[in-house]
């Protein structure tokens, strides 16, 4: 957790049943309405990640791409979207992941990384995991080095966050 991780928190809503009944849905917009929270939020990143000499911060489609391009741009290092299937126009090499129900897929296009590149990989949220370590496999089978995995919210009842770091990848959450 970090410095600012009860105060990011105290801003993140809590939505009951949605998409479906059972679900409380940690809703990250209110959060994103106050500036002063937000920058709070992109410096926790900044404060943790400006010594370790990153080359690229590779985020994930699509609320990654929230967190991801300020801190590209405060890191003066690369971005470099993870994205759904489909949607890269370049030649993609990707990796096909489980969901509660069937089965998604992310791509990365083929030159996105040079051969051991220092990749900090983000994300809003961490829940089974299953999208972060699928992004997570994919640099890394792309020859790009992660270096940690990041999110803003890590839901640590659905054991996400274990199971990246079971397959040997660090994980940083902002606020459980
Ligand atoms: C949400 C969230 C993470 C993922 C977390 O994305 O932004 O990417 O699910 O779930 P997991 O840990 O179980 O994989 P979603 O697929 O809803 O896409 P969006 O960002 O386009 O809304
Ligand atoms: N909030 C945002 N995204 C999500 C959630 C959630 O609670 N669960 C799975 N993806």
């Amino acid at each position: 957790m970090s410095i600012y991780g009860d105060y990011i928190k105290s801003v993140i809503r809590t939505v009951p049943d949605w998409p479906q009944p059972g679900v409380n849905f940690r809703d990250i917009t209110p959060l994103l309405q106050n500036s002063s929270a937000f920058r709070k939020l992109i410096d926790s990143f900044v404060h943790r990640y400006q010594d370790l000499e990153l080359d690229a911060i590779a985020a994930i489609d699509a609320r990654g791409f929230i967190v991801g391009a300020p801190l590209a741009y405060e890191l003066g290092c690369s971005f470099v979207p993870v994205r759904k299937k489909g949607k890269l126009p370049f030649k993609t090499i990707s990796e096909t992941y489980t969901l509660e129900y069937g089965e998604a897929e992310v791509e990365l296009h083929s030159d996105a990384f040079r051969e051991g590149d220092r990749i900090l990989v983000v994300d809003d949220l961490i829940a089974t995991g299953g999208t972060m370590l699928a992004a997570a496999k994919l640099i890394t089978r792309s020859g790009g080095h992660v270096v940690e995995t990041s999110t803003i919210v890590d839901l640590p009842d659905l054991g996400g966050a274990d199971r990246i770091r079971e397959a040997g990848f660090n994980v940083f959450a902002v606020c459980s």
